[in-house]
């Protein structure tokens, strides 16, 4: 079994180096920051993801995942060194890739010839070149394999499992292979590390194909999926504002469009628009990247523009039914995670809607089952987090869904009516039923559906 180093314990490097750890292999994940090393050796991960702390905890314990923050310690000894470093963007949308380069020089200086250089951080094109330049200044010539990675956070683990694509990119035939061939070591023990997770196999396979391609080709597939998921998002929500105007339901319109085979229902969802740790920042960086070129992709910068204006549409929409003014309205706001399943709130629509709705003086009361903590340093200093849902609804003019979290579109709309003063209901996430909300009294308002 070939002895693998992850640099990097964010979302990536920690989910990468639990499954290759379940998988059997001598896994080292380092990593500079002390109590992000130590809760890994604690078995947990410092956010949230489900069936992932069961994983990490079982193979610390058998020794397979061994958390380390040295280089010297790890890398000497491996046949893999995965990069799965952070990519913050720079102030004009650009990706910062102080990190990836930092982590590709201090690798350098401990590989052995042998090792394969893999990239799964999201980097823009021409990344790989670079680094093979600072590998030839230090002296060393190995493998760099562009190895992009497409889980999504909420389902990491089934992402990585039953994947619908591994995407392998270099100018070393043989060392791609090998990169496959760590994959499938990963992909036979899937059912194991499933079960070890307690989470179920999906009940469609998807594709599982393998793809090799230049490596130019691998640093742009990733960018470019992420891309145009983020387009058809900005595209139904263009749609869902129009839609409002015209008395059609979006969600209706766009799961009939969606049934053409062509075009999917997949990211076709209307509502307060796309956050967390990739889309806004993958946008930005192939606008910036693209700009760099003498490409302007003006189709992006319209995506861009579509989701930034999102959360204003929604506050916009609770003013008015609010009757025009914020100011001393009670205002109960369920979920500010970027998306449900994760407690990540990195540059969530859920946490800007309820800052806006604080600094227009409304008395915001916010609950979120995974990510109050990780919300708390992000909002305006006059939401009041709560500990349960009901808290923040007490006594509530309104109420608004900022995130699909099953905690709450598992509810039955009374359940919220009846907590509440008032009767504006705002389903930012199109997840209810306008007719059974206004059933129980309440004042439905989606994105793009008319009342009932
Ligand atoms: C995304 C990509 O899906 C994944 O392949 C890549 O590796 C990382 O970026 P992630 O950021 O974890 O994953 O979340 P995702 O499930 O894609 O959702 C992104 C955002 O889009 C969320 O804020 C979600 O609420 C929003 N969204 C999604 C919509 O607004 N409408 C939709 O129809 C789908």
């Amino acid at each position: 079994m070939p002895t693998i180093t992850v640099l990097g314990t964010g979302y990536v490097g920690l989910t990468t180096a639990a499954l290759f750890s379940a998988a059997g292999m001598h896994t080292y994940v380092v990593d500079p920051n002390d109590s992000r090393l130590a809760s890994v050796r604690q078995g947990k991960s410092f956010f949230y993801e489900v069936g992932l702390d069961p994983v990490i905890a079982q193979a610390v314990q058998t020794g397979m995942l061994i958390p380390t923050n040295s280089y010297r310690e790890s890398v000497p000894h491996s046949d893999f060194i995965i990069s799965a470093v952070g990519t913050p963007d720079n102030p004009d949308g650009s990706s910062n890739l102080q990190y990836v380069y930092a982590a590709a020089r201090e690798a350098a200086a401990h590989m052995q010839p042998h090792a394969i250089y893999v990239q799964k951080s999201t980097v823009p094109v021409g990344t790989g070149n670079h680094i093979a330049k600072l590998f030839a200044e230090a002296g060393v010539h190995n493998a760099y394999v562009s190895n992009p990675e497409f889980l999504r956070e909420g389902t990491a683990l089934l992402d990585s499992l039953w994947f619908d694509r591994i995407v392998v990119g270099g100018n070393d035939a043989a060392a791609l292979e090998r990169v496959v061939d760590v994959h499938h070591i990963v992909e036979k023990a899937r059912g194991a590390i499933a079960q070890a997770a307690g989470i179920n196999p999906p009940t469609t396979l998807p594709a599982g194909s393998y793809i090799s391609t230049s490596l130019e080709s691998a640093e742009m597939i990733k960018v470019v999926s992420n891309a145009f998921l983020a387009l058809k998002i900005s595209f139904a929500n263009s749609v869902g504002i129009l839609a409002d105007t015209t008395g059609a339901d979006i969600t209706q319109v766009l799961a009939a469009v969606g049934a053409d085979r062509r075009i999917g229902t997949a990211f076709l969802q209307a509502g307060r628009g796309y956050g967390g740790g990739c889309f806004p920042k993958d946008v930005s960086g192939l606008i910036a990247a693209g700009l760099h070129q003498g490409v302007q992709l003006t189709i992006m910068e319209a995506a861009q523009e579509v989701n930034e204006a999102m959360p204003g549409y929604v506050v916009a929409k609770l003013q008015n039914a609010l009757g025009g003014t914020l100011g001393g309205k009670r205002v109960a706001v369920l979920g500010l995670a970027f998306k449900a399943g994760t407690s990540d709130c990195r540059r969530s629509p859920a946490i800007t809607i309820a800052n806006m709705l604080a600094a227009r003086g409304a008395h915001v009361s916010a609950y979120d089952p995974q990510a109050n903590d990780e919300a708390r340093g992000l909002l305006h200093a006059n939401v009041q987090v709560q500990k349960q849902y009901d808290d923040a609804l007490t006594d509530a003019d309104a109420a608004i869904i900022a995130t699909d979290w099953p905690a709450f579109t598992s509810q039955a709309p009374a359940e919220f009516a009846k907590h509440m003063a008032g009767t504006v209901f705002v389903d930012a996430m199109n997840c209810f039923e306008p007719a059974s909300v206004q059933a129980v009294g309440l004042q439905y308002i989606g994105i793009g559906r008319k009342a009932a």
